[in-house]
């Protein structure tokens, strides 16, 4: 009887140690067969995503492979490590994509992603992440409202240095509506990022060593 049972656990355990080895294998295999597909869907989302700072500029290769870690600390809006995409033609640099956090939002950080051309004009600027207030603070996205339009074309000298601001502060650049602190944290950051990229033009497009 003791026989019969030992018998009885040593198949079930091998049953149950195969059945393992199966679906371990067959999620071995899916993985490996889906990896591949996630991957270039997560590429083309990515490509996708960047298009609007692109003004319909083409490019050499994928905007990815071209990806740069700018560790911080650093003299860009932000606390943490930013990102830049480098758009190249004919292996000439063509514009950066800098992925920046303004500080001083409303409610907080307000991520941005900044296109510069290599001649230091904007290309544009789009709000990645944000919790500014709904009605208020959150018509800089471009679903919302025009307002992240207007930096399209600009550069540190157009306008100059002391227009960067909303208009009721002396600036060049219309204000939302019973929201200051927002369109404030967010010029500010766009005149940062143009500021780092005229000192750092020459490492920002440097293809081998991380800046
Ligand atoms: C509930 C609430 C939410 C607010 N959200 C924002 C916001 O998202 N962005 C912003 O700039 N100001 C926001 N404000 C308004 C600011 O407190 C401030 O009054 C406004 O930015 C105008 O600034 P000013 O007094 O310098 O014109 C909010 C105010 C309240 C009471």
């Amino acid at each position: 009887m003791q026989a019969e049972q030992n018998v009885s656990v040593w198949t079930s355990g091998l049953i149950l140690g195969g059945l393992a080895a199966v679906c371990t294998a067959l999620v071995a295999l899916t993985h490996s067969t889906t990896a591949p597909r996630i991957a270039a869907n997560q590429q083309a989302f990515l490509e996708q995503s960047l298009q609007p700072v692109l003004a319909g500029i083409s490019y050499d290769g994928t905007l990815s492979e071209s990806t740069k870690t700018i560790p911080a600390p650093h003299d860009l809006p932000g606390n943490d490590d930013v990102t830049v995409y480098r758009v190249y033609a004919d292996d000439t640099p063509i514009a950066a994509l800098f992925v920046v956090s303004a500080r001083d939002g409303f409610s907080g950080p307000i991520e941005l992603l900044v296109g510069i051309h290599a001649d230091g004009t904007v290309t544009g600027v789009r709000v990645l992440k944000h919790r500014e207030t709904p009605g208020l603070g959150d018509l800089i996205e471009a679903s919302k409202s025009d307002w992240i339009l207007q930096f399209v074309g600009k550069s540190l000298g157009e306008p100059p240095a002391a227009a960067w601001a909303i208009k009721r502060d002396g600036g060049e650049f219309d204000q939302l509506t019973g929201a200051s602190i927002t369109p404030r944290a967010v010029i500010n950051a766009v005149k940062e990022t143009l500021l780092y990229f005229a000192d750092n033009r020459a490492t920002v497009f440097e293809r081998t060593e991380e800046i």
